[in-house]
């Protein structure tokens, strides 16, 4: 009889402790203070006013804003007059497109990024390999999957827009063409446009690349706008610390995926501050693209920021070199093989597939993927496996779906302005 009594008690506390789980009514949750300190750094209430680019002079101007704000929607700013910044990062998909890889011109190699937020980021792509938003908006215009146009054809094009001009040389100067201006060009583009781009001497070329920044930073100062909106977390953290009674925000299982979240997902190791990123690189084991090599990563991402013209010490940008402290102390080391940015997690569930190729289509996919922690293809992978219960697993995807709520941008840079 004694044999059998011990299992029984055993069995019935444990049913009652899951249960619990199950019937307690909303709000039981005790945080200790250390998870309160945790809980408290992710609130959207302790983001920091937007940081200053110094690289960029007309970050916070509005009229660069608004010029941006029209070549950010605009498809003549491609080479088949169908492909925009908004094609792909959709206002309505939180900045994203949906897809698992980005299609412009032709289909990349990566999928789409959300840009809410992201004016907070020190570095920009999956690799890192731009130092600014203005350095980055660039660059797809020129590339051959994206906009596919190039900074001569883009002189061309402001130039002879009356509105384009106007709004232009309000901000940045009179713009003056040369005497002879090829139809297109740009150095290492393809044979043709690398021609063209020779027959221009290193002053003219060095003005067309001038021009070419100018409206990348006019174009960082409208995504500069893009901001997140405050969720259910944020509410519910806003009443845990005013200890308010019915702390109803959040349900039992959200609060529980919470706390999984800050504890032993140890996702916040990553996933932390306001945004939910920490703003570094890291290698969770994510499979490449089918098909294709994995990535390498930062490790080739710091390199090419460091190399690329339009980085914070370069000539175009308007830092002085003291102020470019980000780059010029950039980590650079082995571990960074395979290594991408840590994505923000506020407005997850509105933003699938998710990974650097898309190769998740759902979040308990994510989950799952962090629960096993497989080995990574390249490097190592730095995340461990977290033995979660099955219910477990469905608390930290009940909370992830705490993270989305409407923008907290003006409804008018959220569509296309009239042209
Ligand atoms: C064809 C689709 C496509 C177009 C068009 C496009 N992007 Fe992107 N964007 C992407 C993809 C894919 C990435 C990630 C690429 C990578 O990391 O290698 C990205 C990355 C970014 C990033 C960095 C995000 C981060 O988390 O660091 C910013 C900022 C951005 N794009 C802004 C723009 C702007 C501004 C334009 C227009 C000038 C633009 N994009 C045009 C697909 C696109
Ligand atoms: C070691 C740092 C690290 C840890 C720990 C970590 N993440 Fe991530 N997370 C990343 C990085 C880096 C990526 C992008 C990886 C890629 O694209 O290949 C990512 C991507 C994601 C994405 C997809 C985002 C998107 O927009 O595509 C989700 C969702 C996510 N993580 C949730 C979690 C959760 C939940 C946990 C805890 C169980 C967690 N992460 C733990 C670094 C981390």
């Amino acid at each position: 009889m004694r044999d059998l009594l011990l299992p029984l008690l055993a069995s019935i506390a444990l049913i009652v402790v899951v249960g619990w789980n199950y019937l307690s009514i909303p709000g039981v949750q005790n945080w200790s203070e250390e998870e309160l300190r945790l809980i408290t750094s992710l609130s959207l209430d302790a983001l920091p006013a937007l940081p200053a680019d110094p690289s960029n002079r007309v970050a916070d101007n509005p009229v660069a804003a608004e010029l941006g704000h029209r070549l950010y929607f605009d498809t003549r700013l491609s080479s088949n007059g169908q492909v925009a910044c908004a094609t792909c990062h959709k206002p309505e998909l939180m900045f994203t497109d949906g897809l698992a890889l980005a299609v412009g011109v032709d289909i990349g190699p990566m999928h789409t990024p959300s840009l809410v937020g992201l004016a907070y980021s020190p570095w920009f792509y999956w690799d890192g390999r731009k130092d600014s938003q203005w350095a980055q908006a660039l660059a797809p215009l020129e590339a051959k999957h994206e906009h596919a146009t190039d900074r001569v054809q883009l002189l061309h094009l402001i130039s002879s827009d009356t509105v384009y001009r106007d709004m232009y040389e309000n901000l940045f100067g009179t713009l003056s063409l040369p005497a002879t201006l090829p139809e297109s060009g740009m150095p290492e583009g393809d044979a043709q446009q690398q021609e063209n781009w020779d027959t221009l001497d290193s002053e003219t070329q060095t003005e067309i690349s001038r021009f070419f920044a100018n409206l990348g930073k006019a174009i960082a100062a409208y995504e500069r706008k893009i901001m997140p909106g405050r969720t259910r977390f944020d509410d519910y953290v806003s009443q845990v610390l005013a200890e308010s009674a019915d702390d109803t925000v959040l349900n039992n299982s959200e609060q529980d995926g919470l706390q999984l979240f800050i504890g032993k997902g140890q996702c916040v190791t990553c996933h932390n501050g306001p945004l939910f990123t920490n703003h570094e690189f890291h290698n969770t084991g994510v499979l490449a693209v089918g098909g294709r090599m994995p990535t390498m990563g930062r490790y080739d991402g710091v390199r090419i920021s460091q190399a690329d013209p339009f980085n914070c010490l370069g000539e175009f940008s308007d830092a002085s070199s003291a102020q470019c402290i980000e780059l010029r102390f950039a980590r650079d080391a082995n571990d960074l093989v395979g290594a991408l940015k840590t994505p923000t997690l506020r407005n997850i569930s509105l933003t699938a597939p998710y990974m650097h190729g898309g190769q998740m289509t759902t979040l308990t996919e994510v989950v799952d993927h962090y629960n096993e922690a497989p080995s990574s293809m390249l490097s190592h992978n730095e995340a461990k496996p977290l033995g979660l219960r099955p219910v477990e697993r469905i608390q930290l995807e009940d909370f992830l779906m705490t993270l989305s709520a409407p923008l907290a941008t003006d409804q008018k840079w959220l569509v296309a302005p009239d042209y």
